[in-house]
């Protein structure tokens, strides 16, 4: 793996929503309808760029304890996101997938999550992994509980098949915005060697352009995962 440079999964922290919104004296749901349009652009920059795998923080376990509000404007923008990009999912081949814990979650969005995982799971090229609900150490719990019956001794493999993210790469980069310097509860295990990519710009004013630059910079980065430059 010593010296592996492609990039092949990028995770996005979409930080800054709140504050953008702010800033400008607006309820924070308007910073989250701004945040929703930077989305299609960073997808499609990624894409374009040939990153295989794109994973979006949409909503952490812990974002239980913001105001109802608040949250059904969340889960409102998401659904309509998925709604707008069905025909890219479907027009470009990109596989979705859904990390995270539906069950409390409104069911006719689970329903039409699920459909649409359905529908694109044949797709190899592109995946956009949503994680919603997804906090990593319910994952790696969820994971332990799935393969403890397991005749022997449980395996690095065994428990990242049992992960959301099954069938995906590791992440190579994260993107966090807006400043902060932290995972928050991301894909802890799945970043074990990732490039971290923090920059102040808040989630709705980062864009295709922004995500270049984070993607040039990850390629200028020397990964060694443990090993020594050319050995
Ligand atoms: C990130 O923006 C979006 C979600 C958590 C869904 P925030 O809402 O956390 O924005 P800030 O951090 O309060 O500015
Ligand atoms: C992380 O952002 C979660 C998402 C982007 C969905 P938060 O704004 O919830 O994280 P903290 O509270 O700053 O750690
Ligand atoms: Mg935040």
């Amino acid at each position: 793996m010593a010296g592996e440079k492609k990039l092949r999964h990028i995770g996005f922290i979409m930080d800054g929503n709140g504050r953008w919104a702010k800033s400008r004296n607006k309820p924070r749901a308007f910073g989250h309808r701004k945040g929703a349009d930077t989305i299609e652009k960073v997808l499609t920059e990624c894409f374009n760029q040939e990153v295989q795998v794109v994973s979006l923080y949409a909503f952490s376990t812990e974002n239980w304890s913001r105001p109802k509000d608040e949250i059904d404007a969340i889960f409102d923008l998401l659904r309509s996101f998925l709604k707008k990009y069905t025909k890219t999912l479907m027009d470009k081949e990109i596989r979705l997938v859904i990390s995270g814990d539906l069950s409390p979650i409104d069911k006719k969005l689970t329903e039409e999550c699920i459909n649409l995982v359905e529908k694109t799971k044949h797709f190899k090229e592109h995946v956009l992994n949503i994680a919603l609900n997804y906090g990593s150490r319910a994952e790696i719990v969820r994971a332990v509980n799935l393969v403890k019956d397991k005749e022997g001794e449980i395996t690095e493999e065994d428990l990242s098949k049992a992960f959301y993210t099954a069938e995906l790469p590791d992440i190579d980069l994260v993107v966090r915005t807006s400043g902060e310097m932290r995972l928050s509860n991301f894909f802890l295990w799945q970043c074990a060697y990732a490039e971290f990519y923090f920059t102040d710009v808040l989630w709705p004013d980062f864009d295709g352009e922004q995500t270049k630059k984070a993607i040039e910079w990850f390629y200028g980065r020397k990964r060694r995962f443990g090993g020594i430059e050319n050995a």
